[in-house]
């Protein structure tokens, strides 16, 4: 089904909540020409909220015509003022606002909220009223302030909410939507994880081929379950590169070298080039000259894997063979953010990662392209990949090289290191990996202060905890740890890790702050 975005920033939340009632959906700009909409011929389409009311300058209008073509239509929100406008009900200009957690009462005995509680909170953000619903629509809901909160026209299967169902405010309203997709619109719950693996594996067969693709690995789980997918369509067709600069957490090449390949079977081409990285990074203290340095040597690196790899497999395989496809884990938030349909694109492969050499052409391989993060966590659980990669928090591509404030060295990587898996052990222990978004430790290496332990003067460092809660890493706020959790982290750091004598909390949200230190 296709959410019609007007502009909400709900839009993509909207499609998650779809897909959680195992309905696939995409999302399309309000741009999108009705006839473009019925030509694709969704199931169901969903008409997002947006700006305030209907009447706002510039507001989208919404073509009568979607709701002539027999395609079931739920309206949310300004797509539910529209939606009662394009119908000829009334909406009144007259700034009529509900912010925020409001009181719903049920009116009728509809589908969409029937045997809820008569009155339940739902969440509201609008200016401006549905006053009189359409002809032959039954009013559903109601608020104090507003008459028609909700209405539905079952026969027509075109139904709409004044509140936003999709956000956890409203307890009720994955429940209301569930009703609209499978009731009201009659689809077949059928977008499943299962599902989602044999369509992807078909479509990853389809488009290689006999043909061989390449993968390189971060450690991290967009490209893990990306390889993981490729790898059970092509089997060893699939070569993955794993590059070890020196900058990665405790465990983590462990995690790929044994996990990753116990759990796929994939061959994988891991490089270690620590030595080479340190002596790049010797001395360098800015931030962006220590990511531009990271940079470069990372695509170098890459690229004589690369082409070490196509070499190899042009001995192993039928002469003049080479790698025909390049893995990419791109998620569809990134396919809609840069406005981008699902199909799949052909590109020079050094416009993307960079570096590679410039007479191979790659045709990409993106079998996330369709998926939010939370669908590829599941399937890669599914795919058999350890909880270590599938429920993995982001990392920075620059690793722990911008979380060393100063120059890097191998003594301040082991310390940090140290210091990180120690706060990475409590807080998994505390339960708490799912709930925040990252904590970077950071190790303050050029500053010294005066402590004690046991009977004598320390002069350590201070390592910085930095844990974050956030939706998309744009904004963050601080976390608030249980005191209990941060404690034990604190002590076990100051006594585990010989250079460190002091424990520091980071309480500044982005913005001002960022989320790493560099
Ligand atoms: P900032 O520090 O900009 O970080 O608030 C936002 C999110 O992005 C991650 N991050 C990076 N990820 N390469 C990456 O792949 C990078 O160079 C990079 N820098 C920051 C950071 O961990 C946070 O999740």
């Amino acid at each position: 089904m296709l959410v019609v975005d007007f502009g909400a920033q709900y839009a993509q939340l909207i499609a998650r909540r779809v897909r959680e009632a195992q309905v696939y959906s995409e999302i399309v700009p309000s741009s999108t020409p009705v006839a473009e909409i019925i030509a694709r011929r969704p199931a169901a389409v969903i008409l997002s909220g947006g700006p305030s009311s209907v009447y706002a300058e510039g507001a989208p209008p919404v073509d009568p015509a979607l709701f002539e073509a027999g395609i079931p239509v739920f309206g949310m929100c300004y797509g539910f003022q529209a939606m009662a406008q394009a119908l000829g009900g009334e909406v009144a200009p007259d700034g009529t606002r509900e912010y925020g957690r409001t009181s719903v009462h049920v009116e009728a005995s509809g589908v969409l909220h029937a045997g809820l509680p008569a009155e339940h909170p739902v969440w509201m953000s609008h200016g401006d009223s549905v006053t009189r619903a359409p002809e032959g629509f039954t009013v559903t809901a109601s608020t104090d302030r507003v008459a028609v909160a909700g209405f539905e026209d079952t026969e027509r299967r075109l139904a709409g909410v004044q509140y936003h169902p999709e956000v956890g405010h409203s307890p009720h309203g994955q429940e209301v939507l569930r009703r609209f997709l499978h009731e009201i619109a009659g689809i077949r719950p059928s977008w499943t994880t299962a599902s989602i693996i044999d369509e992807t594996v078909a479509a990853i067969r389809e488009q290689v081929g006999d043909g061989h693709a390449i993968c390189g690995l971060s450690g991290g789980v967009d490209s893990a379950v990306a390889a993981a997918l490729v790898q059970r369509a092509i089997g060893d067709r699939l070569t993955c590169v794993f590059v070890d600069h020196g900058l990665l957490r405790a465990g983590e090449r462990e995690q790929v070298e044994k996990d990753f390949v116990a759990a796929t079977g994939a061959t994988l081409h891991t490089v270690d080039v620590e030595a080479r990285f340190l002596a790049a990074l010797a001395g360098v203290t800015d931030p962006e000259e220590k990511r531009k340095i990271i940079g470069r040597e990372f695509i170098r690196v890459f690229e004589a894997a690369t082409a070490d790899v196509i070499a190899n497999n042009g001995a192993d395989h039928p002469a003049g063979h080479t790698v025909d496809f390049l893995v990419q884990g791109t998620l569809y938030p990134d396919v809609v953010e840069s406005g981008g349909g699902t199909g799949t694109a052909t590109i020079k492969s050094h416009h993307n990662v960079g570096g590679l050499p410039d007479d191979i052409e790659f045709a990409l391989v993106e079998p996330l392209r369709a998926l939010f993060k939370d669908e590829v966590r599941a399937v890669g659980a599914q795919l058999g990949l350890p909880e270590v990669i599938v429920a993995r928090q982001p990392f920075p591509g620059p690793g722990l090289g911008i979380r060393i404030i100063g120059a890097v060295d191998k003594q301040r990587l082991e310390t940090l290191r140290a210091a990180d898996a120690i706060a990475r052990e409590e807080l998994t222990l505390a339960g708490l990996d799912r709930s925040i978004w990252q904590c970077p430790v950071v190790l303050l290496a050029d500053v010294r202060s005066v402590g004690v332990q046991g009977d004598g003067r320390t002069y350590g460092h201070p390592v910085v905890l930095r844990p974050v809660s956030s939706e998309d890493a744009m904004t963050a706020d601080w976390t608030r740890l249980p005191y209990d959790v941060l404690e034990r982290i604190s002590t076990r750091i100051t006594n585990e890790v010989a250079e460190v004598n002091r424990v520091v909390l980071d309480v500044t949200s982005k913005p001002p702050g960022t989320i790493e230190w560099e």
